[in-house]
């Protein structure tokens, strides 16, 4: 049994509404996620009140909004980013929209008097940012107490009142300081007491496997990475091995080496479905097409196993390595913002869990938390170091076009034509990419920052031909297209293991456009980024000898017109383009 949550999140549909709720976990106290318009009455027990961040703005119809009563209770409320300024609006302030968006880094300036949820921080400090709304005017009682360049009202205090605000995520690992933060609100604040021991998650998970599956069996498509293994490992543990199948889909989409390496793990068959993939996807370029399509093929292949090996349906579930991010970056919480529809989120799983078919053991854990319940469960390294890998695999990294078009100069480098997904102010973007021709990723994100329908740089490293020259043709998702990027894929994972550097990186994904000239069509795209759990992520500095040997390989390969380079963080970038 769980204690009764002492710090209670409100979620107004952020991209970091549970890592909020996780944090506050590791640090010893229990608290627990709750819809934002939860009455004050139903959060009486709770010693301490979080108002996550949202896509929304105050103003829209619609909006998430919270009880106004929370804030005459005298308990404690931190609203962050969204959350502080709904606060400031529901109590008299007022909120507008800023003069540019401010995504990613940003440097804090906090004042030397500032009150308990300050304690011991004054001065400047690296904070993570994601808005476009800013607090304008605040409420009486109210002091601000901490500013960016960017936004003049970055942290507000009402100690008098209880109530607090800061525009910027102390959750996530790239606001330095936010975790003393966070234990100020929580302990010196809030005064809550230590009642949760965070190594307790496995029996936890277990039980839940069990009372998910009661009596049936569990089908798993695993796929060789750290989630999909790690997920498999608790179900046989939880009900034993001969009621777990393991199913491997060879869907034509994988890297090369992949199956092989699944091969030589014990437990799983191997499905070959690479024509089955490859013709649904024939065609399609629109990047939630294919995520769709690739979701609906699995339970297709899945539903041909049941009745080619007569396993009777209903005594079987399905069981998949969803982790945390799969489901909010699809929307798939009360009112976060899709961003991308994660291939084991698509209409015929939603269907399964809507019947209680499906088992996703790990649906609350970020991919840091699954590599430490792998290791505590005496999981290899060699597989819980692994960069993580798409479920959609290759296709998300192998960019389509529908047409034919040019590059445009542009005072900054050259606009791309080529569309990917980024994620602002916690909502989807969808824009063309810029190219500029020196690697600094610190005017990367000026740019993005500065100007609209731009939502990624890219330095562009080493071409054959000037860019001027280039331009992107209509291509759709062909098996030669496919060979290519598995080719580059292959070079660069073996010449980053060789100098090391995949050690110094979280994941590297190589991306494949449709850029270059009739003899060269493509060019390929290098993401290397450091993140914690996916959620947010920045850029790697490469050591330019090893980006030389990269591009020098990759310029040989056929069909490759030029090598470019994503200097975009996450916001607001993704780390996959697709
Ligand atoms: P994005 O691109 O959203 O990716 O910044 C965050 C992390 O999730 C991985 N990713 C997926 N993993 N199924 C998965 O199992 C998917 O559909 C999927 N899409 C993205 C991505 O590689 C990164 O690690």
């Amino acid at each position: 049994m769980n204690p009764s949550p002492q710090i209670i999140v409100l979620d107004a549909g952020g991209q970091y509404c549970h890592l909020i709720a996780r944090k506050v976990r590791d640090l010893g106290v229990y608290a627990e996620v709750r819809p934002s318009e939860t009455h004050a009455a139903d959060l009486a027990s709770a010693r301490g009140i979080i108002i996550s961040g949202g896509p929304a703005s105050v103003y829209d119809s619609n909006s998430p909004t919270v009880d106004p009563a929370i804030f005459a209770t005298g308990q404690p409320v931190l609203g962050i980013c969204y959350g502080q300024q709904l606060m400031a609006h529901l109590l008299g302030g007022e909120v507008r929209k800023g003069d540019k968006g401010e995504y990613g880094l940003a440097t804090l300036e906090l004042d030397p008097s500032a009150d308990p949820l300050f304690a011991g921080l004054a001065g400047r400090h690296q904070i993570w940012m994601s808005h476009r709304d800013v607090v304008a005017g605040v409420p009486e009682g109210f002091a601000v107490v901490g500013r960016t360049a960017t936004c003049a009202v970055a942290a507000v205090a009402a100690p008098a009142r209880n109530l607090y605000g800061v525009q910027f995520h102390p959750e996530v690992v790239h606001t330095t300081r936010g975790k003393e933060l966070l234990t100020n609100f929580v302990f010196r604040i809030c005064q809550a007491q230590r009642d949760w021991d965070p190594s307790r998650r496995i029996p936890v998970i277990e039980q839940e496997i069990r009372e998910g599956a009661g009596s049936r069996n569990i089908f798993f498509f695993v796929s060789g990475g750290v989630d999909s293994t790690v997920a498999f490992t608790l179900c046989v543990r939880a009900l034993g091995a001969d009621r777990v199948r393991g199913v491997y889909v060879d869907t034509g989409l994988m890297r090369a080496g992949e199956t092989d390496f699944v091969r030589r793990m014990a437990g799983i068959s191997v499905e070959d479905a690479q024509e089955q993939f490859l013709t649904a996807l024939a065609g399609v370029t629109d990047p939630e097409g294919k995520r769709h399509i690739i979701g609906e093929e699995f339970v297709r292949v899945q539903e041909r196993i049941i009745d080619a090996r007569h396993l009777l349906d209903e005594h079987w579930i399905l069981g998949q390595g969803t982790i945390y991010p799969d489901t909010i970056e699809s929307g798939g919480t009360v009112k976060a913002a899709l961003i991308k529809t994660h291939h084991n989120r698509v209409a015929g799983i939603q269907k399964l869990i809507e019947c209680g078919r499906i088992v996703e053991p790990l649906k609350s854990l970020y991919k840091d938390e699954v590599r430490e319940v792998g290791r505590e469960l005496g999981l290899p390294a060699e597989l819980l170091d692994r960069h993580p890998f798409p479920g959609p695999g290759l296709a998300i990294r192998c960019l389509c076009a529908e047409f034919d078009a040019p590059l445009r100069r542009d005072p900054e480098g050259w606009m791309i034509p080529v569309h990917s997904v980024g994620v602002q102010g916690d909502s989807r973007s969808y824009a063309p990419v810029l190219a500029i021709h020196s690697v600094d990723q610190t005017a990367a994100t000026e740019m993005i920052n500065r100007l609209s329908g731009v939502n990624r740089v890219v330095a562009a490293v080493a071409t054959r031909t000037p860019l001027a020259d280039m331009r992107v043709s209509a291509c759709s998702l062909t098996p030669d297209r496919l060979a290519r990027l598995r080719a580059a894929d292959a070079t660069v994972r073996r010449l980053s293991h060789e100098s090391g550097f995949d050690h110094q990186v979280w994941q590297f994904p190589v991306i494949l456009i449709p850029l270059g000239t009739a003899g060269a069509p493509d060019s390929i795209v290098l993401r290397p980024v450091d993140s914690v759990d996916g959620m947010t992520a920045q850029s790697v500095p490469m050591p330019s000898a090893l980006l030389d040997q990269i591009c020098a390989e990759l310029l040989q390969q056929e069909g490759i017109s030029g090598v470019f380079y994503d200097l975009t963080h996450k916001p607001p970038g993704t780390i996959e383009w697709e």
